[in-house]
Order: C-alpha cells, then structure tokens, then sequence
C-alpha cells in the first residue's frame, strides 16, 4: 500500500494491491477526480480528458486551454460556476447568497485513519492504513473543507468523509454536505440497489443507467426499509461471480440520499451523504461539522468480491470487539411464541424445552412492561408489569439462568406511548411541533434523542436492568418513522439540524451502552429490518433482518443482506408453519437450511412442535453448534445458478466448506442441475461428510455437484466438504 504525490504535488494516488484511486490538481486550483478501480503501478496521466469547445455553455481558463465545467470532473462539486450536475456541497452566506467555491489548498498524507467524533466510523485496528488529507478552501466567506481518504491494508476499498469548518468571522449554513462524490467515465453501467418494506426487506433492484439522476434515499428517520444505504455501479455483464462492480455503502443510520447521474455525455457521477432535503447545519464562527463516512468499494470479481470486501472491513475494522468474530448462541425468541402474552410460566416452559433442545439464550421480546397485551400504551415506562411476571424481570431471567440458558430482554427504548407516565410527566420529551397534531405510529411518539435529559433517563434506565447482571443480551428494537421532527430546544437557526441530532443522540446512547456493558450482546431491530445499516453495526453485534420469517422469501432477504454484511450478524429464525406472516408451509428442514449459515435462533412455540420435529431441532443445534467454529469467519458466497428457480450459497475456510442449494419450486422444466463450488483449492481433495466420497477441488470449481430435481417446493439440499490433508 502506498499514496504518491508526484509532479509537484498535482498528482495524488491511492493504492494498494487491489485498488487505485487517482486525483489531479488542475492549475494549481481544481482539485478533480482521474481514476478509481483496480490497481495500476503508476499513474501517468492516462485518461486526462481532451476538451472540446461547446456552444452554449461556459469556459474557464484552466492551464494552456478553456474548458467548459460541463463535464469537468470535480472531486467534490459545487453548483453555481458552471457545473450543472448534482453538487456534493452547498453553504448559504449570512447574506442569503448560496455560493462559494473551493479551491485547492493542500495536501498530506499521513499514517492511520482519521475517527469521528460522535460518529461511528471504521479503525484501522493493528492493520496498515494511510490517510491523505487535501483541503480546500473559499477564503472569502472563510470556508475550509478538508476532504480525507484512507486504505486499510490490502482492502479494496476507500473509506472517504469531509470535515467543513467556518474559519471565518460570519455564520454560514450548511445545506449540503456528501459524504463524497466520484466522477467515472462515459460506459455503460447498471444501477443496482436494495429495496424493500416491512417485511419484506433486502431486494434487488437493478437497471441501466440511464441519462439524468437516478436516486434512492431515506427522509424516514433511519435508513430504512425502503433503501439500504447502498448502491452498486456494475458493468452489464456482472453477476455474483464475474464482472466489475463498483459498489457504495454509507456509514449512517439516518435520513440518507445515494445517487447517481448519468451527463448528456455519457459521464457518470455517484454521490452519497445525509440526505439535504432534511438538513440545515448552522455553522457559527470556528464551528466545524464532519459528514458520516462512506465505503467506496471496487471489485473486478463480480458482487462476490464486492461482498467480500465489505464482510473483511466490517469484521476487522467496524464491528464491537468483544464479539467479533466469536461465535453467536443459539437462541429462542418469545415474540412468536407469545407475542404480548407473556409469563412466567410460559417462560418456564419454553426456556427448558430450549434448553433440552440445544439452545443457549431465551430471549424475552416485546410484552414483559405493558399493561394490557397490545402495542397500545407503556412505552417508555420500562416497569415490568408484575401481573404478568410476579418478581419481575430478576424472577423471569432467575428461571432462564436456572434452566442453564442466558437471558435475554427486548427494549425499544427511543418510543412513548401517549398512554405511559412518561409521556404524562414529559410530553415536551417527544419530537412534536407545538401547536399541531402528533402523528403516531403503532401508538408511539419518538422521544427527541438530541436533549441530554432524554438520554440520561435512557441511560439511567437500561443501567437499572443491566447493573444486575442479570441481562445477557439486549434486543434493541424501533419500531416507527420519524415525524414532526423537531426539538423544542433548537433554536429557530438550528432546527434544521434535528434529524441528524436525532441519530447522534442515538449513538451517544449506543456508545455508552458498548463501553458500559461491553459483554452484553445487543442485537439491533427496527420492525425487522428498517434500520439495518453499517452505522448500527459500529454498536451492535448482530441485526435483525426481518419480520418476515418465511423460509422461502427468506432467500431473497438474505442474498440481499449478505451483499455488504457477513452472515453472522444477519439474525435467521426457524419458525413454525404455516408461516405466521405468509401463510407458506415449508419443511422444517428447508427452514433450518435457510438460517443455518447466518446467525441462527428460534422463534416458535416449542410445545407445538411434535416429537420428530423436536427430534429435528434437537439434531440441527447439535450439528450447528459442530460447525459454526469451524465456518465463523469463512468466506460466504452466493452463486450464480443454472435459472431463477436456485438459490446457492456456501460458506468456505481453509479446512471445510457448507453449500446449501434451495430447489424453490417442483418444476418440470428444470432438470438436475450442476452447481459449481466456489473458492476451494483447486489442488486439494474434499471429503463429502455425508457420503465418504472424495472429489478434487477443480472437480467441485470447474463441474460441480449434481443435484436432482426433487419432486417438493421448498426444497433444500446441504452438503458439507473437508479438505483432506
Ligand atoms: C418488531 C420486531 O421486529 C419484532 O421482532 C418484535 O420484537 C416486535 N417488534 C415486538 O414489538
């Protein structure tokens, strides 16, 4: 790895063994962008672009020629100087005016990685990093943007923010600040993005770049379930195996835009940051603001390398110590079982048959401190209703200890009900706009995460449940958009700034929580999946993908999922049939096979189950709890398959490999099918666990196993490999 500033100090190259990533100061002023993509030796100034003189357009003298900012390719553009694309940055002046300019300053490179305060943000941890600071500046209004760039070892990938700091003597406003622009050149590419809605999280979508601005985004409080705050660029050719893919991917559990915009020319320009509709930052004389950071990911090996990239940074530079890489335990969930209708002698009953089933945490969701068995009122109370649970919570979590499980507890500690004390006590503590109508959301206001009296309590709060420790884990739920944003303690200048307060509030919380009770496991949920992003998991453990937990749509929520985070911190229930969110029936085994490689629970009501199908779980536990030392950590691929009606992954380490392959339906016009294995030594033999046979790695990469069309819908078929030695 190494950064070069050549031709005094014009020329600035990132690059490690996978990546480079090029800039260029032109005429001593412009800082613009030349390349990013896979790895050259020496840039020496290949692609710089031949201008052409255009009619109606604007020129601007720029070394020995004019040339128009049309299609100049600005590192971090602005708008009102001829470039007419989508601006990366925008500040109003004291005098109304929405205007600056930046212009290039300095640049120096140093050893690490840059954090930020109060957010979260990748370390560098014990690997190599470097970092190159450039900074711009609009002396006039007294603007300094310091734009920063770090590789972390062999990874490929750019980890970019900005830090924007009024250096001058009046007050500006920040309307607009990407976490970073790039520029690539005229080709064609597809768009691809994660889309959904509850419950039904995590699907692709994918199309042709077309001209104009294609975005996605959220104004919903929190990344959404809408949008993951992601999106790739991919040659038309890339598929999971092959292809080039460029892919984004923004540190942030907030209101976000991604988009990309396609020049009358062909150029492409992508951007990502906090989303400006709902954003204002007032910046007073010597106040600074940093933007969340962005992952800029580059593959040449299709969305597996993508994945792959994404999975090793996450791992080893953004995910809590103290349970990265470590194997999760099994759990049982309540919600499913009981939903609000809790007790202690459910608790009992469920907790031992967990126990004799291989599990090894009870969790109790959602119920524990209502008043009645709905989501009507109680929030923010957090007093255990000792009608339902005579002893409270240290009663429930003294059986679930008793019964040799650890013990888990659900909050949703940032909503209250109009119906609690709380609210009687603190209606101000909700976000509300004096005057109007509050809008619910599954009866629940917000409460204004910004005001630090908010936060004490909270913290005061879970410090009362956690200080016993009698608590193993947390489920940290959230379960309704934000509205009637505002703070009634901003003041007017300011109340621009509550959307992106709410989530620094958020993550003083969270921060607290992970310093606190660092051996606590949290597990983040926002009504499955809603808040499932790269900033959460800077905080917790593992996530919950969805409330849907059908096996079958499972596939499509997973493969999604998997495409930025490695498979343990995706959360996978075995539920029971028919499904309580679709009705479908499917094998118990097909259940279990879907959550089998991610990170496995239970979430049904045990006492339903027939003796087989206890028999069955008790078996899966077992076998799960053999591999998952031996797959924690492994590379996790999905395949490209013979037609849609396949959904392949595996998870592959030096000595073992898991594939499971899904047969969705019982067609006909399927016929047995031949699924390659991927990432095996081509040299080495493998031993099917199963059958005793052995095959040759380039075997199982270059034909593939076989497997029969299986007359059942919802049919899976596992296998694992050993390396032989
Ligand atoms: C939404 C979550 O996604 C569910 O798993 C469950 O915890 C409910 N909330 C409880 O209200």
């Amino acid at each position: 790895m190494d950064i070069t500033i050549h031709q005094n100090g014009q020329i600035i190259h990132i690059r490690n063994s996978q990546i480079s990533y090029v800039m260029e100061v032109v005429d001593g002023r412009y800082l613009v962008h030349r390349y990013f993509g896979k790895s050259i030796r020496r840039y020496r100034g290949m692609g710089v672009p031949r201008y052409f003189k255009r009619g109606y357009s604007t020129e601007h003298e720029c070394g020995q020629e004019y040339v128009s900012f049309d299609d100049f390719p600005f590192e971090y553009p602005l708008r009102g100087h001829g470039d007419f694309r989508m601006p990366a940055f925008a500040v109003t002046q004291e005098n109304g005016l929405t205007y600056s300019d930046l212009i290039f300053q300095s640049v120096k490179v140093w050893d690490g990685k840059p954090q930020i305060e109060g957010l979260p943000s990748l370390n560098a941890g014990s690997r190599e990093a470097k970092t190159v600071e450039i900074i711009c500046a609009d002396p006039k209004i007294g603007l300094k943007v310091t734009l920063y760039y770090t590789v972390i070892g062999e990874i490929g990938a750019v980890i970019r923010h900005q830090k924007i700091e009024n250096t001058g003597d009046q007050v500006l406003y920040l309307q607009n600040a990407q976490s970073f622009s790039m520029e690539l050149p005229a080709r064609e590419y597809d768009f691809l993005s994660l889309y959904g809605t509850h419950a039904k999280e995590g699907n692709r979508d994918r199309f042709r770049l077309h001209h104009g601005v294609q975005r996605i985004g959220s104004v919903r409080g929190s990344s959404s379930s809408q949008h993951q705050p992601f999106f790739a660029l991919m040659s038309p050719d890339a598929s999971e195996e092959k292809g080039e893919v460029y892919g984004f991917h923004l540190i942030y559990s907030g209101n976000f835009l991604a988009q990309a915009e396609r020049d009358q020319f062909g150029n492409v320009r992508a951007q990502m940051g906090i989303h400006p509709d709902t954003f204002c930052w007032k910046l007073a004389p010597g106040e600074a603001f940093e933007t969340p950071e962005a992952v800029l990911n580059y593959s040449g090996g299709g969305l597996n390398q993508m994945s792959h990239n994404f999975h090793r940074l996450y791992r080893e530079h953004l995910f809590p110590g103290n349970f990265a890489g470590k194997t999760r335990p099994i759990l049982l969930n309540s919600w499913e079982a009981m939903y609000y209708d809790v007790s202690l002698e459910k608790i009992e009953i469920q907790a031992d048959l967990a126990k004799k089933l291989g599990m090894e945490l009870f969790v109790l969701d959602d119920g524990w401190f209502r008043a009645g068995n709905d989501s009507r009122s109680s929030m923010g109370d957090w007093i255990c209703n000792e009608k339902k649970l005579p002893g409270g919570i240290a009663k429930a979590a003294e059986i679930v200890h008793g019964k040799g499980l650890k013990f888990g507890l659900w909050f949703e500690p940032e909503a209250v009900s109009r119906k609690s004390r709380l609210y009687e006590i603190h209606p101000d503590w909700a976000l509300n706009v004096p005057g109007y109508h509050m809008t619910e959301g599954r009866h629940e206001y917000l409460l204004d995460l910004s005001r630090e009296d908010v936060r004490d309590y909270l913290k005061g709060m879970l410090d009362s449940y956690l200080k016993s420790g009698d608590i193993d884990y947390i489920k940290w739920d959230m379960n309704r958009p934000l509205t009637d944003v505002n703070s009634v303690l901003l003041s007017a200048d300011r109340k621009g700034e509550a959307s992106h307060r709410y989530i620094l509030g958020l993550y003083d919380i969270l921060g607290w929580l992970k310093e606190t009770y660092p051996s606590v496991l949290v597990e983040g949920c926002s009504s499955g999946g809603a808040r499932f992003d790269p900033g959460m998991l800077y905080y917790v453990s593992q996530n919950w993908a969805s409330d849907n937990t059908d096996a079958f749509d499972r596939l499509t929520i997973q493969s999604g999922f998997s495409l930025l985070y490695p498979p343990e911190v995706i959360g996978a229930h075995v539920s029971i049939t028919p499904n309580h969110q679709t009705g479908r029936v499917t094998p118990l085994d097909t259940r279990y096979q879907a959550a089998r490689l991610f990170n496995l629970g239970y979430e049904l009501d045990l006492t339903k189950c027939s003796e087989e199908e206890k028999e069955k779980i008790r078996h899966q536990t077992e076998e799960h709890r053999k591999e998952q030392e031996q797959l924690m950590g492994g590379t996790f691929y999905r395949h490209d398959v013979p037609n849609d009606n396949y959904v392949m992954w595996s998870v592959v380490t030096e000595k073992v490999c898991a594939a499971v392959i899904f047969q969705k339906f019982f067609d006909p016009l399927c016929s047995h099918g031949q699924f390659r294995l991927l990432g095996l030594d081509p040299e080495a033999d493998y031993e099917d666990a199963e059958s005793g046979k052995i095959w040759g790695g380039d075997e199982l990469m270059q034909i593939g196993l076989t497997v029969p069309l299986v007359k059942e819908d919802f049919h899976a078929f596992a296998v694992i490999l050993r390396r032989k030695v």
